[in-house]
This record gives structure tokens, C-alpha cells and sequence, in this order.
């Protein structure tokens, strides 16, 4: 068992812990910007494969105080962890004045038990990372690789995109099971309905891509293929409607062709109608998740108020019983929705700090 650390979101570090426990990480718990756990090669790959609201996962190779960089360094059995001449980049984060040293002294190391390594700043088939935070060093290896909101279906984004990990969150911390109808009436390019197809089907969202841990020498051969048929395996059919729509037909054509890519096409509807008319699917209540335009530009205020204003008319006309979750920028904006005593949550989309509305209509 190997000490792990997933870097998480702000404000997604619950939803995470419960999604690390579920795909058979130990001694799970949230701390601060993640969540510490401890698992096998296999619980690494799992958890790669299936977390939806984490970043990356970080291997603990060792902790000390700065003294200690070069025994720890040497500790680490490096040739288990990269190819003979592989590529690497070392990070180093509050390193203060002497990330240079610290990184170089990391670099000695490698290179004597892997003389051809490379090193490079980006792209490396490895990751190190050194963080010195209050005297104590942490060093870490990256089991990633990109990192895990790129699925690998998002090759095309409309205006103001969120990212995968964060449309997770938020559908997990509405409550979205999979077992709900679900509809998000200003979809754009269709990122809600796309991580909310894969919860409702079950499927691993990172089972189009693969993972910088699949590259070591030290995993042993076939865990992959053997990880994702177990993951495989749990998969169903969409239980519920997910009904994504837009007034923009050039989004809509971004969100099909990104579901197709993501393979859920055929679990989402699309439709082309302004959020004025937007109605809920026949069939039991559901959750609507919605992300509108926040407007960065000065002028939009008002027309936005009166989308805001408008949206909020709306979902009390037609969505009498859902839950409702609405990720706003502008607590201005936010209010112009009039929901009744929404539950507010702090989140950051793209760095820009945003609010989470949760409600029931
Ligand atoms: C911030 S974007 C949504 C981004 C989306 N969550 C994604 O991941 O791509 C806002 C979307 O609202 C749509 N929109 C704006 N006004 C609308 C209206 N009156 N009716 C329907 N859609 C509208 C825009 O076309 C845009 O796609």
C-alpha cells in the first residue's frame, strides 16, 4: 500500500472522499486542497480510471525536512518508476529562493540510477514534485499525467466551458445519482450532460485515455487491461432522461459531436430552445443543473439581469419539485434568479470564484 494524495478542486474535496472510497482506496480523508488515501497499483489505476472531481493523483515517495532532500532522494527507487531513457519534469513549489538547488539535487539522483533519463519542463512521461511548505519537504511522484478533467472527449468548446471535474462535482453535490432525470437548459457544449451520462451508465470517465502509471516498468503487465474490464464490468444503460438544449445551434453542434467522442451520445437529447420555454422530460421530477453566461463584458449587466430574471420566472412555471443547481458568478445576478433559500457553495471555475446555488423550486 502506498500513501497517495489526491489533488482535489476547492470545494470538492467531500464528493471526492466518497468516490475514493467507492473505488477501494484505504484510509481515506479530506484535508486541506485534497484528499490523503493510501492503495495499491491496482487502487492507483482504479481511482485514475474512475474519479470524476479529482485533478491529479500524487504518489508520496517521502517527507523530511530540506537537510534530508538527497537521502530521500536516493531512497527512491527510481528505475521502477521510468523507462531507461524516459522523459522527465521536475516541479517545484515553495521552494523559495532555491528551487534550482532543490530540483538539481532531485536530477543528481535520477540520473544516477537512470543515466539516459531526459529532462524537460513540459509533456514528460513523469512528473516529480518537491513542495517545501512550512520546513517540510514533500516528494512526490505524479501518477497522471494529464490531468484527469482532459477525458479525452473534449476536443471542441463553446464559449465559457466548464471543466469535466468541476461539472462533476457539481451534479455529485446536487445529489445526481444517475437514477434522476436531469436537464441542463443552457448546456453549451454539453459538458453536465456528458460527466452526467457517465455517472448514470456507470462508466469510468477516464476509460479513453491512459495514465502516466501504466508507463512505469514497476506495474505489472496486463493490470490495465485487467482494471478496466473490472470497471467495464459495472456499466448499465442510462435509467433517466438527460435533456441538455441551448438557443445557440453552433453549441449544440460542439455538444453533439463531444458526446459522440465520449461514447453517450446515445443516452443525452439535445434540442434547440431558448431557456424561456424550457420544459422538464415526461416522467418523474429530476435535477436541472445550469451554468449561464456570467457576462465579463460591461453592458451585458442588464441584458443578463433579464436572463436571469427570465430563467428564474421559468423554473417556477415549469419545474415545480426539482432540485435546482446553478453556478453563478455574480451574487447580483444570482438573486435575480429569486430562489427560495438557496444552499450556497464556494467553487472556482477557470480561477474566477463562483457560487454554487442549490434549491428546490
Ligand atoms: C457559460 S455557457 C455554458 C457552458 C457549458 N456549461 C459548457 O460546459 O460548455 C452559457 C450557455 O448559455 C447559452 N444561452 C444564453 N442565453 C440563452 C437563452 N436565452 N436560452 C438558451 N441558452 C442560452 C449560451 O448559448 C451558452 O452556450
Amino acid at each position: 500500500m502506498r500513501a497517495l494524495f489526491i489533488v482535489t478542486p476547492p470545494g470538492l474535496e467531500g464528493p471526492c472522499v466518497h468516490e475514493a472510497r467507492t473505488l477501494g482506496a484505504d484510509d481515506v480523508r479530506e484535508v486541506v486542497g485534497g484528499v490523503e488515501c493510501r492503495g495499491d497499483p491496482a487502487a492507483i489505476l482504479r481511482l485514475n480510471l474512475g474519479l470524476r472531481t479529482g485533478s491529479r493523483i500524487l504518489l508520496r515517495l517521502g517527507e523530511g525536512r530540506l537537510a534530508d532532500l538527497g537521502g530521500l532522494a536516493a531512497s527512491v527507487d527510481w528505475r521502477s518508476f521510468m523507462r531507461p531513457s524516459g522523459t522527465v519534469a521536475i516541479e517545484v513549489a515553495g521552494g523559495g529562493s532555491r528551487p534550482g538547488a532543490l530540483e538539481r539535487q532531485v536530477r543528481e539522483e535520477v540520473l544516477r540510477q537512470v543515466p539516459a533519463a531526459r529532462f524537460v519542463s513540459a509533456e514528460a512521461e513523469q512528473s516529480v514534485h518537491l513542495r517545501l511548505s512550512q520546513g517540510t519537504l514533500t516528494l512526490s511522484l505524479d501518477t497522471t499525467g494529464p490531468h484527469l478533467h482532459m477525458r479525452g472527449y473534449r476536443q471542441e468548446t463553446g464559449a465559457a466551458p466548464l471543466r469535466e471535474n468541476l461539472a462533476a462535482g457539481i451534479l455529485l453535490l446536487a445529489g445526481y445519482d444517475g437514477s434522476q432525470a436531469l436537464v441542463d437548459p443552457m448546456c453549451g457544449s454539453g459538458t453536465f450532460l456528458i460527466e452526467a451520462a457517465t455517472i448514470a451508465l456507470r462508466r469510468a470517465p477516464g476509460s479513453l485515455r491512459t495514465f502516466a502509471c501504466e508507463g512505469w516498468p514497476s506495474t505489472p503487465e496486463g493490470l490495465g487491461a485487467q482494471v478496466r474490464q473490472e470497471l467495464r464490468a459495472l456499466e448499465r444503460s442510462a435509467p433517466a432522461p438527460i435533456v441538455g438544449s441551448d438557443r445557440n445551434a453552433g453549441a449544440l453542434g460542439v455538444a453533439r459531436r463531444n458526446a459522440t467522442r465520449a461514447e453517450v451520445f446515445d443516452s443525452i437529447t439535445l434540442g434547440r430552445v431558448d431557456v424561456a420555454d424550457a420544459a422538464p422530460p415526461p416522467g418523474p421530477r429530476g435535477i436541472l443543473v445550469a451554468n449561464p453566461p456570467y457576462g465579463k463584458r460591461l453592458g451585458e449587466a442588464r441584458e443578463l439581469g433579464s436572463l436571469y430574471r427570465g430563467f428564474g420566472e421559468r423554473l417556477r412555471s415549469a419545474f415545480g419539485g426539482w432540485t435546482v443547481a446553478i453556478l453563478v458568478a455574480d451574487p447580483a445576478l444570482g438573486a435575480a434568479l429569486r430562489l427560495r433559500e438557496p444552499r450556497a457553495i464556494p467553487l472556482r471555475n477557470g480561477g474566477i470564484p463562483c457560487t454554487l446555488l442549490l434549491a428546490e423550486i
